[in-house]
């Protein structure tokens, strides 16, 4: 079977373990190999007693603790033909034959749009501190550009003022993925204006609820798009095309630096930061080739994004690997990096996997993984990225905008949803989150992913990362028993 068949063949995060390097570099041969240790090794990570803990154990964390939960537009709202909404990238994906599971798309999803006003109540319930949400592009401009649709707009004004109504701080996405169609259309985030176009509708998000939102995220995962979107094709818009992939990439940075540029010029008050996934990459061996192919590989996943933004520069040896007439380094223009590199509030952090890395370039599996199979279940990975960050880029304000676990969840007859691993998952990934503040991160709040079930993209509505289950016939929404025990850790604001 030829390597892209396999590619084909694969989940969407198998591929994102393997990716970036892979297609760049021809490092990867096979793109996931077996286990390397037991799972039993797994539990080791976590036993030591925290001496930061309370006399009876608990671990609290800092006074004031943003304990939240995400979500995004496009995976909880539909309502997709309402009020001036216009087609996103997601929507003629969704809609087009073979391209997700059982052909779901977000039409109707958990109808958010519909039942904010009971969602919202669920969160007062849950006792969140802070709400991450997405701004849908194409409902406040259904082409991409031009006037705001006053509709789209006072939509997610109600949701703010909800918010505060309510005591929760709201967090606003600008873009998570649902780019309108017709900038798609006229070459999506290929062509440069598609940044400049962004820009102008984050002007107009600012202007309408720049008063009331206190932190601001830019792009999210601009490497998912880069590899699922445009190295493998099984997210929008469905390219496979390398070239393309690392022009994207930076045309989605640039965006990020002029969306901060718009903000601090409106003089609004609120924070802006990027919402990167980073991978902590380990050599599977102790050969100085692995460590060698690890370095690469986390300039893919990691300083790609972080130097650019961070430093002010692409990292020299993802450019030497690209070659100098990659579309990148061609697309890279005087004065870009010093807009990529404006200066930003804070950084959102996503953790969802490690990645291990062999001499050959190949990545192999170490731990346990979800239902989400490029997903390796390591808390401890978020400790070593955190601490990463900090010390590679800070310090600097952190916020993780998502961490989270997908379950076969089921509505038991009598009416209870038991989601014991997630309790668990979430139990390991705030212990190791604890530590990494003690050892001086200095991280203000955590976003699990996510408040409700929904449209997971390529999967559908077949995985569920909700603290809170959508029974989707319905509308239904039931708390799961780790909302319950999210619920009690945020009263307790710890474990
Ligand atoms: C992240 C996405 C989010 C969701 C989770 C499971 O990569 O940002 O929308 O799909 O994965």
């Amino acid at each position: 079977m030829s390597l892209l068949t396999r590619r084909r063949l694969l989940h969407r995060a198998a591929l994102s373990a393997t990716a970036a390097g892979a297609a760049r570099t021809g490092l990867v041969g096979a793109p996931v190999a077996g286990t390397v240790a037991s799972a039993a090794a797994v539990a080791g990570c976590d036993d030591e007693p925290d001496p930061d803990a309370d006399p009876d154990g608990a671990l609290r964390f800092p006074p004031g603790f943003g304990w939240g939960a995400a979500t995004s537009a496009y995976q909880i709202e539909g309502a997709a033909k309402e009020d001036g909404r216009g087609d996103s990238v997601w929507d003629t994906f969704s809609h087009t034959p073979g391209r997700t599971r059982n052909g779901d798309t977000g039409d109707v999803a958990a109808d958010h749009y519909h039942r904010y006003a009971q969602d919202l109540d669920l969160m007062r319930d849950l006792g969140l501190r802070s709400y991450r949400f997405s701004i849908s592009w194409p409902r406040i401009q259904a082409d991409g550009s031009g006037r705001p649709n006053q509709r789209g707009l006072d939509f997610y004004r109600r949701l703010v003022d909800g918010l505060h109504e309510r005591g929760i701080a709201p967090m606003a996405t600008l873009f998570h993925w649902d780019l309108p169609q017709a900038l798609q259309d006229a070459g999506g985030w290929e062509n440069r204006d598609t940044a400049e176009r962004f820009a102008d509708y984050a002007d107009a998000v600012f202007g309408a609820l720049g008063d009331r939102v206190p932190v601001w995220l830019t792009v999210n995962e601009p490497k998912t798009v880069v590899q699922n979107g445009y190295l493998w094709g099984h997210h929008a818009p469905g390219r496979q095309d390398p070239a393309a992939a690392y022009l994207v990439a930076h045309h989605l940075q640039l965006a990020h630096g002029l969306a901060v540029r718009a903000l601090r010029a409106t003089g609004a008050e609120g924070r802006i930061g990027p919402a990167l996934n980073l991978h902590p990459c380990y050599p599977a061996d102790e050969t100085a080739e692995a460590a060698a192919a690890t370095r690469l590989y986390d300039g893919y996943e990691n300083r790609l994004y972080l130097d650019s933004i961070f430093k002010g520069a692409y990292p020299q040896d993802v450019l030497a690997d690209l070659g100098a007439e990659s579309r990148l380094v061609r697309g890279v223009r005087d004065g870009d990096l010093k807009i990529i590199s404006s200066p930003v509030d804070l950084l959102a952090v996503q953790y969802y996997t490690p990645i291990y890395v062999t001499a050959q370039g190949d990545t192999v599996r170490r731990w346990p993984t979800s239902e989400a199979e490029w997903q390796q279940i390591y808390p401890e990975g978020m400790y070593d990225i955190l601490t990463r960050v900090t010390r590679d880029y800070g310090p600097l304000p952190i916020t993780i905008t998502e961490n989270g676990l997908p379950c076969p969840d089921t509505l038991a007859a009598d009416g209870t949803v038991d989601d014991a691993a997630r309790v668990d998952f979430l139990r390991d990934h705030f212990a190791a989150a604890h530590r990494a503040i003690r050892d001086g991160v200095p991280l203000e709040s955590y976003h699990v992913w996510s408040l409700l079930d929904n449209f997971e993209w390529a999967e559908g509505y077949e995985q569920r990362w909700g603290l809170v289950y959508v029974d989707y016939p319905t509308q239904r929404r039931v708390l799961k028993r780790s909302a319950h025990w999210y619920r009690d850790v945020i009263r307790r604001n710890g474990l």
